[in-house]
Order: structure tokens, then C-alpha cells, then sequence
């Protein structure tokens, strides 16, 4: 191999790999900025436990069934949804809630940014 084409190789190798290191920060979310994030979510939801506003408390919100904080009355739809929220379904119903839950009383429209998601989703994950 000539050295250019060699330089160019370990290049495109290098490029690869901190590109891949990047998008896996990006997957991990960060809690901080989702925080900020959080600010669109707020009129509707308090982070402490039992308190509601027009949803649910997000206080321990991941990894419980969907529908299941006591008190608050759900959509039937978020009631029988038979969802989990991990991190893969809170993304999804995050980007579009009609479309993951159809019939959902959830009255937003969603995050379209996968960053803004990941980063939401870190902080929800705090809350507990
Ligand atoms: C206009 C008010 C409103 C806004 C804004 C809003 N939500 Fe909601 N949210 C609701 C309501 C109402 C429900 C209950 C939905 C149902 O029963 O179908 C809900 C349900 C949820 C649930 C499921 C709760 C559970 O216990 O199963 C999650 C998670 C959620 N919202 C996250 C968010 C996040 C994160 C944001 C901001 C990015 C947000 N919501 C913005 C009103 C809102």
C-alpha cells in the first residue's frame, strides 16, 4: 500500500470509530440537558411522587406499565396499552404519543428530535 492511500485508510478507520463513540454518547442521553428538555413537558407533569397536574406524576416513571400511578385517571387506551417504559417504548411514545398509543389523552405533539428524546428520557430516569 502507498503511504496516501495508507493515510487515507487509517483516516476513514479513525473517523469510524469516534463517529461510533459519538452516537453512542448521543444513545446514553444526557440527564442534564434533558432537564431543560423537561420544560415542555412541565405543565402537565410534576416529577413528585403523587402529585398530578393534567398528567401523571413522572416521579418513577421508567421501567413501570404504563397507566399504573394510582389516583390519576388514564385514557383507556394508556390503561390497556400493556406497555413497559423502557427506554425503546418512552422513545417511541415520546416522538409521536398518538401514534405509539393511539387514543392516547396525552394532547402533544412530540419530540422530533432523537437527542432531545435520549436526553429526556436520561432525566425521567432520575426521578425515582
Ligand atoms: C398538554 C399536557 C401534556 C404535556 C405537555 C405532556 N404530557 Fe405526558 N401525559 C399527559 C397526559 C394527560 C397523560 C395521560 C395519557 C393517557 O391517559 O392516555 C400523559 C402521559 C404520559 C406518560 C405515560 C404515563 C404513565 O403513567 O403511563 C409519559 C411517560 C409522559 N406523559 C411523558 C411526557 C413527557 C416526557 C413530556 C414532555 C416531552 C410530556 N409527557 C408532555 C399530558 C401531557
Amino acid at each position: 500500500m502507498n503511504k496516501v492511500k495508507f493515510a487515507a485508510v487509517a483516516l476513514a478507520a479513525a473517523m469510524a470509530l469516534t463517529s461510533a463513540t459519538a452516537m453512542a454518547d448521543r444513545d446514553a442521553g444526557d440527564a442534564e440537558k434533558g432537564k431543560k428538555v423537561f420544560n415542555k413537558c412541565k405543565a402537565c407533569h410534576d416529577i413528585r411522587a403523587g402529585k398530578k397536574k393534567i398528567g401523571p406524576s413522572m416521579f418513577g416513571i421508567a421501567g413501570r406499565p404504563a397507566g399504573t400511578v394510582e389516583g390519576f385517571r388514564y385514557s383507556e387506551a394508556m390503561k390497556s396499552s400493556g406497555v413497559t417504559w423502557n427506554d425503546d417504548n418512552l422513545d417511541k411514545y415520546l416522538e409521536k404519543p398518538i401514534k405509539f398509543v393511539p387514543k392516547t389523552k396525552m394532547s402533544f405533539p412530540g419530540l422530533n428530535k432523537k437527542n432531545d428524546r435520549a436526553d429526556v428520557i436520561a432525566y425521567l430516569k432520575t426521578l425515582k
